[in-house]
């Protein structure tokens, strides 16, 4: 059996290929595989060790965000996905605007897909997401507070209620901290419903699907800074009211040139346990385009940067999944929103980047 691995010096390989030798059982007969020197043009899956044996190994789920029309258009997408992730989160087709785009008119077709398709692969899917101030349908915003209460509950109940059985897990409420100043976000939910639609949504989101894990998610809270104190102390009084919360996602989306601090998200993970929460890296990626040198040297640094912070969920008991948001640097958010980049495990071709290795090797322990 051919056991595929990296080379050490492919820690710093460019993203024109990693060397691949032949590992355990040495190499075969003919010698050592010959060592691609480029990507391959056309996108492939590439015949690398699944990423999810590795997860397994310490006992993770790992995920990624995909997208309806992609897993049907293109398969090496799809096949990839399938080869290296056994959790699941749609990119945007579970939210607000897509299923319920005029009140009362429920739309679940993308979602359904894919779940299907990760029924039909073996991989959990997390539900994303019941409640955020994005991704919300106009109409939501004309509403009284009264309407809003009676359309948020029954949003959340419905689409619930839906996926109960098929999903194990939702971002129940996403991003309800402010970026500033250690407060909740100003949003319409708060403006109309009161800093107790967090809770609500909670409640009703259990009542509809009593087995999914049910989880806060945020970005920038995932070291010891303002907003992160902010968001520990959401949940602390979410856990003291008995809100059937069970964890917190901690989306990660980095920037290489100011990652949070490994000893800070440490400590982080460590505190949202120690109320007796699951923790999550939910939504990662790591920007790139801001680092000084040539791609080799922008790549070796990513892989670090995945493999450090990867790491601290590896080490904290509490942290039972890593999910990145995308795995192709053919279709990422970050492209759209802070300028083309790199932010991936995979290149545009789907071949694995130092990135990839780096999760590996955060995931085996190397
Ligand atoms: O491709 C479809 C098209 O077929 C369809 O007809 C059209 C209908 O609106 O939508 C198109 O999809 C777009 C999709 O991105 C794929 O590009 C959606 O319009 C667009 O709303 C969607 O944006 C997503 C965004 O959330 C809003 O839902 C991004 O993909 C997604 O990466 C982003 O993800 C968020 C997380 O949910 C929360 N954390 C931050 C993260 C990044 O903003």
């Amino acid at each position: 059996m051919t056991h595929w691995r990296y080379a050490q010096g492919a820690r710093a390989a460019t993203a024109a290929g990693l060397a691949l030798l032949v590992g355990c059982g040495g190499s075969g007969p003919e010698g050592p595989s010959p060592l691609p020197t480029t990507a391959p043009t056309t996108p492939e899956i590439a015949e690398i060790a699944p990423l999810v044996g590795a997860a397994r190994a310490s006992g993770r789920w790992v995920g990624s965000a995909v997208q309806a029309n992609l897993l049907s258009a293109d398969a090496v997408y799809a096949g990839t996905f399938a080869r290296h992730f056994d959790y699941l989160t749609a990119e945007w087709e579970m939210k607000w605007d897509p299923t319920e785009p005029t009140p009362g008119v429920f739309d679940f077709s993308l979602g359904d897909q894919i779940v299907a398709f990760a029924e039909a692969n073996g991989a959990r899917v997390k539900g994303h997401a019941l409640l955020w101030h994005q991704a919300t349908p106009s109409w939501v915003e004309s509403l009284s507070s009264a309407e809003l209460q009676i359309a948020v509950d029954a949003h959340i109940r419905i689409v619930a209620a839906h996926y109960a059985g098929r999903v194990v897990a939702w971002d129940v409420v996403n991003e309800a901290i402010a970026d500033e100043g250690g407060v909740l976000r100003d949003s319409l939910f708060l403006r109309g419903l009161g800093p107790d639609y967090i809770a609500s949504a909670f409640r009703v989101a259990r009542e509809a699907d009593p087995q999914a894990l049910l989880f806060y998610n945020d970005y920038n809270t995932e070291g010891m800074g303002t907003k992160a104190n902010a968001a520990y102390e959401l949940v602390k009084g979410l856990v003291e009211q008995g809100v059937p919360i069970d964890g917190v996602g901690l989306q990660m989306h980095v920037s290489a040139r100011f990652p949070p601090r490994v000893e800070d998200v440490a400590a982080n993970m460590r505190r949202l346990a120690d109320l007796g929460l699951l923790v999550n890296i939910s939504e990662m990626d790591v920007r790139i385009r801001e680092l000084p040198g040539d791609s080799a040297t922008r790549f070796a640094a990513q892989g670090a940067i995945y493999r450090d912070l990867v790491g601290v969920c590896v080490a904290e008991p509490a942290c039972h999944a890593v999910t990145f948001w995308g795995f192709t640097d053919a279709h990422s958010w970050v492209d759209g929103t802070f300028g083309a980049d790199d932010p991936l495990l995979f290149d545009e071709a789907y071949q694995p980047k130092p990135a990839f290795s780096g999760v590996e090797d955060a995931f085996l322990r190397r």
